[in-house]
């Protein structure tokens, strides 16, 4: 398929790199492409960023029919530019497209056509400390239709935008809360697939943690309310007696390319590692045994996010004297070393630009 490429007229003003955020400033160009029944995916075109117009009708305003991605390019210390597992990320896009009857993207073309894209905007990949290119990769079904089908035409979409830290609390630990009141997914619908609406689900939970004082909810499975699934943004990890613990992929939790990473370098590094039902009651019970010696999140927006302090009902557990936790900060050494060049990519992870 041929690319086309169509130049902008004017391009933006770059932000300050040491003054950057998460998710507010957009880049110069971003990518295009069509699916319809007759011609499959086609018309595949990099053009100057612009808003999408829109039938009010569009089905995925409607029905949420989407799927979307987040992955970032990273500029080195000599200037290069990279990406981190970006074959993982076109792999997971199409997982969960199946779950949304969502015709699947040829991911070795996706990828091209990011590689292109990044080349073009370059520039903007950002060089102050713990700063990055976020990649938002996102497919929307497009029928103007109000009855509920899939629909039958889509488009795809690679936007970029220049993000420093996801929390206000950059790598400080944050407070998460845990609540019986409300579910995320279950088991048997849609909680694997990145797809707007497990987001839009977790709102009004998030609302409730952010009145305690919480940055992020803590999900329990939706069945018995008791196992501990994820973070609104992130895979969640446990380090109790020196284990590294962490739920297992049961169908109703994101299976985040940092949990698996973390989970490899743990292998690698010889630290006991398991994939496991770990219910909140066993967290209580270990924090009062003295045995809870950790718990972060990871994921690509959060990296590896220390956690200092959760609630559950009246219960209180201070983390790691609240401290960040030592297995934490190994964990994001490492990772953001090989993110940003500074050591050898151990697993074929890293993508040159
Ligand atoms: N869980 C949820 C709900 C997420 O949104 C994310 C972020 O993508 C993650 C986990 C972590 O996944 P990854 O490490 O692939 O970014
Ligand atoms: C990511 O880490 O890429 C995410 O998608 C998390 C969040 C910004 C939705």
């Amino acid at each position: 398929m041929q690319l086309n490429i169509t130049k902008a007229d004017q391009l933006k003003t770059k932000p300050d790199d040491s003054k950057l955020s998460f998710g507010t400033i957009f880049t110069d160009y971003m990518f295009n492409m069509d699916y319809n029944p007759q011609d499959g995916w086609h018309n595949p075109r990099i053009e100057p960023y612009a808003p999408i117009n829109m039938d009010p009708a569009t089905m995925v305003l409607h029905y949420g029919q989407g799927v979307f991605e987040g992955l970032k390019a990273y500029r080195t210390e000599t200037g290069a530019v990279q990406l981190f597992r970006p074959k993982d990320n076109f792999k997971r896009m199409n997982n969960s497209s199946r779950l949304l009857c969502i015709p699947e993207i040829d991911e070795n073309f996706a990828l091209d056509a990011l590689k292109e894209l990044l080349i073009i905007e370059k520039d903007w990949v950002p060089s102050a400390l713990g700063t990055s290119l976020y990649i938002r990769p996102t497919i929307i079904a497009t029928d103007p239709f109000l009855g509920v089908r899939a629909s039958h035409t889509y488009r795809f979409f690679i936007i970029f935008s220049p993000v420093g830290a996801y929390y206000p609390e950059g790598f400080n630990p944050v407070k998460i809360w845990v609540t019986r009141n409300h579910v995320r997914a279950v088991r048997g619908g849609v909680g694997e697939a990145k797809t707007p609406g497990n987001y839009a689900a977790s709102l009004y939970a998030g609302e409730q943690a952010h009145k305690h004082g919480y940055t992020q909810v803590l999900w329990l499975d939706g069945i018995e309310q008791e196992y501990i699934e994820e973070v609104g943004a992130m895979n969640i990890f446990f380090v109790i007696n020196g284990e590294l613990i962490t739920p297992i992929l049961n169908g109703s939790i994101l299976p985040g390319i940092t949990r698996d990473s973390v989970i490899n370098l743990a292998k690698m590094w010889g630290i006991k590692v398991s994939e496991r039902k770990i219910g909140i009651s066993e967290v209580v019970d270990v924090h009062a045994s003295g045995k809870l010696d950790e718990i972060f999140g990871s994921g690509t927006a959060a990296v590896i996010s220390p956690v200092g302090e959760i609630k559950y009902g009246d219960t209180v557990i201070t983390v790691s004297d609240g401290k960040v936790g030592a297995m934490a900060n190994r964990f994001y050494k490492e990772l953001t070393d090989i993110q940003y060049g500074k050591t050898k990519d151990p697993a074929g992870w890293i993508e040159p630009i």
